[in-house]
């Protein structure tokens, strides 16, 4: 395989300075830093071990360790008591600052809320809110008094919510008037939701079960004795997709703040006087875990933006807040490079210093495009809802290779390997598998011991899902998915997720769900149906088909595309064949069909 030129990262090269098209901006390749907090690779990645990283985290007597209290707590007597924590931009664009004594202080006395309603170590406690200061707060709440964190996003809709608070038998769901109408839908699916608390609600109008956020927090006290959690006790339950079943329940720990410092000092880069914007919400784990508990372990000043991507609100957000470290996403590269460079000209910009990128193949193009217009490499890397943390990055202080997902980190052995677990020469296609041991790795999934144990059925290995290769000096190249799972615009869907929400529409009888690629959301949805007796494809019927879908689980997760079949190819014991449906979409050979329904 051939590989793709070195964009050599700031640090190491000074590139052609373009010049600005409109106004200002004169050198648009700045420097790194002279030091980055991981200097020097190879020496490093050769001598570290997981044991060096202790003396950064702060620990109870007897190894007892709670992440929100290195995320938060510590820093009262680090001299950061009133450094800002949060700048939380809201959907108008107004900014409200949060200390982290605020944070502190906050937190506290939701977290005396959850105790006085019963909430006890180990409870679930879910977030079903949009970006706003309570999600943040009320997470370092939870996780404080050793109750299980669940992020949701705020997009679910009603199916994709029950899925997750059924599972896990959640006694408490934090949300707002406006989300809340998805969950009064499905709450008597829910026996064991105690409680739903609601920001900002109007109080003539609460229902049985039903409390204000800020009626509960009122006369609580701002001390509270932090949980000395275990180590392995767990921090967050995070649902993610599989080819499979419904969504399964990732459970991390506390332990993972290990990885969540260490990663996010190396990786992110971040030092005390950056402003550190992740674009992620934490409704998924890059947003969680790095928007919220591996900066603030870092002492670092956070910026939450509530409203929708828009190319010029987002760079408004950089240039008021002066970001300088800025965490995103692929497709939203994607959509900002095709919003064009006149709009990025329009901003300064020139607060930056740091771009990465997570969730889906970084191309090589638009690489090269934020060389153009931001000045700066985009540094891509790699983890998974599973890992916890990033095992593969593009660090700041190795050359970046467009395209590619950059280096295992120190503490992180990545291979690729053939099916007996063997690894296969640089340049050999393979499966994606890190040795077990990293601190954040997942450590279950909720009461379905047996599908963590899948995860391990290379011996000796955590498969990944994903097919990779490695170049001869140790680069880590994303091929694709090993499985069915679909990853649109960054966002990791499972296709029995969407063929279950279809075939609850009264006209759909079947339903067969693959990723289609696409040039700007890297994959979309496109659904195979077959009609019910005595419906007709029409254009009316087919769009009724995708807002039904859109509702019942998510706007990321509804199929933009449908096409109607008179059949769906199925193997004899009745499973839709979703690698025939990918080879029909992508006119590619069908391949073995031996096994199908019809032969
Ligand atoms: O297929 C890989 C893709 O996203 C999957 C993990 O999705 P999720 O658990 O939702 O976590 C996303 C954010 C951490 C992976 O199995 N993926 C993640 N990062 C990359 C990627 N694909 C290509 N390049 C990446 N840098």
């Amino acid at each position: 395989m051939k590989l793709a030129q070195e964009t050599p990262s700031k640090n190491t090269t000074e590139e052609k300075t373009p010049e600005k098209k409109k106004t200002g901006r004169k050198e648009l390749i700045k420097k790194f830093p002279v030091k980055c907090n991981l200097e020097e690779y190879a020496t490093t990645y050769d001598t570290f071990t997981w044991e060096d990283a202790r003396s950064e985290i702060s620990y109870f007597q007897d190894g007892k360790v709670n992440a929100a209290y290195n995320a938060v707590d510590r820093h009262l007597t680090d001299g950061r008591k009133n450094k800002v924590a949060l700048y939380s931009v809201d959907a108008a664009g107004q900014v409200q600052k949060f200390t982290f004594q605020e944070i502190h202080d906050a937190a506290n006395k939701m977290g005396n809320a959850l105790k006085a309603l019963g909430i006890k170590k180990g409870d679930r406690v879910f977030v079903f809110l949009p970006r706003v200061p309570e999600l943040y707060i009320a997470t370092i709440a939870i996780a404080k008094i050793g109750a299980i964190a669940g992020p949701l996003f705020s997009a679910f809709g009603p199916d994709a919510l029950k899925d997750r608070l059924q599972d896990s038998e959640a006694k408490i769901v934090i949300t707002n008037p406006a989300l809340k109408d998805k969950l009064d839908a499905i709450k008597k699916d829910l026996p064991d939701l105690e409680h739903v608390v609601i920001v900002g609600a109007d109080k003539k109008k609460l229902g049985k079960g039903e409390l204000s956020y800020e009626d509960l927090v009122t006369g609580q006290s701002s001390e509270l004795t932090c949980e000395k959690t275990d180590p392995e006790d767990p921090l967050y339950l995070l649902y993610t997709s599989g080819t499979t079943g419904k969504p399964k329940g990732v459970v991390h720990v506390h332990a993972d703040i290990i990885g969540h410092h260490m990663t996010t000092k190396w990786v992110l880069d971040l030092r005390d006087d950056d402003i550190y914007w992740c674009t992620a919400d934490p409704g998924w784990v890059t947003g969680t875990v790095y928007g919220i508990f591996g900066p603030w372990s870092n002492g670092a000043s956070v910026v939450s933006y509530e409203g929708r991507f828009d190319a010029a609100s987002w760079y408004k957000v950089i240039d008021e807040l002066k970001v300088t470290v800025w965490y995103t996403a692929p497709t939203a590269l994607r959509m900002l490079m095709k919003a064009g460079d006149d709009v990025v000209y329009e901003h300064s910009l020139d607060s930056l210093r740091h771009i990465l990128s997570v969730g889906e193949p970084l191309n090589p193009e638009v690489v090269r495009w934020g060389m153009k217009v931001y000045g700066l490499p985009i540094h891509d890397n790699w983890w998974q809802t599973e890992t916890g943390m990033q095992l593969i990055a593009n660090l700041p202080c190795n050359p970046i290779r467009p395209g590619s997902m950059g280096k295992p980190l120190p503490g992180v052995y990545a291979a690729v390997v053939n099916e007996n677990g063997e690894e296969v020469a640089p340049g050999e296609l393979g499966k994606l598998v890190v040795k077990p041991g990293w601190p954040s790795m997942l450590r279950t999934i909720w009461r379905n011991e047996a599908k963590y144990q899948e995860y391990f059925k290379i011996p000796g290995w955590y498969f990944s899902g994903d097919n990779a290769w490695k170049d001869e000096d140790g680069y880590f190249w994303f091929v694709g998915r090993a499985d069915d799972v679909i990853n649109t615009s960054g966002h990791r869907v499972g296709p029995f997720e969407v063929e279950s929400a279809l075939v609850e529409h009264k006209a759909v009888a079947e339903a067969g769900v693959i990723g289609k690629p696409d040039k700007e959301r890297g994959e979309i949805i496109k659904a195979f149906v077959v009609l019910a007796n005595g419906y007709t494809a029409s254009d009316e019927l087919l769009d009724d088909i995708k807002e039904f879908t859109k509702k019942q689980l998510a706007a990321h997760a509804y199929p933009r595309e449908i096409e109607v079949k008179a059949s769906l190819p199925k193997t004899r014991s009745g499973k839709i064949m979703r690698r025939l449906l990918k080879a029909w979409e992508l006119g590619l050979p069908t391949g073995d069909t031996s096994s199908l329904e019809d032969d």
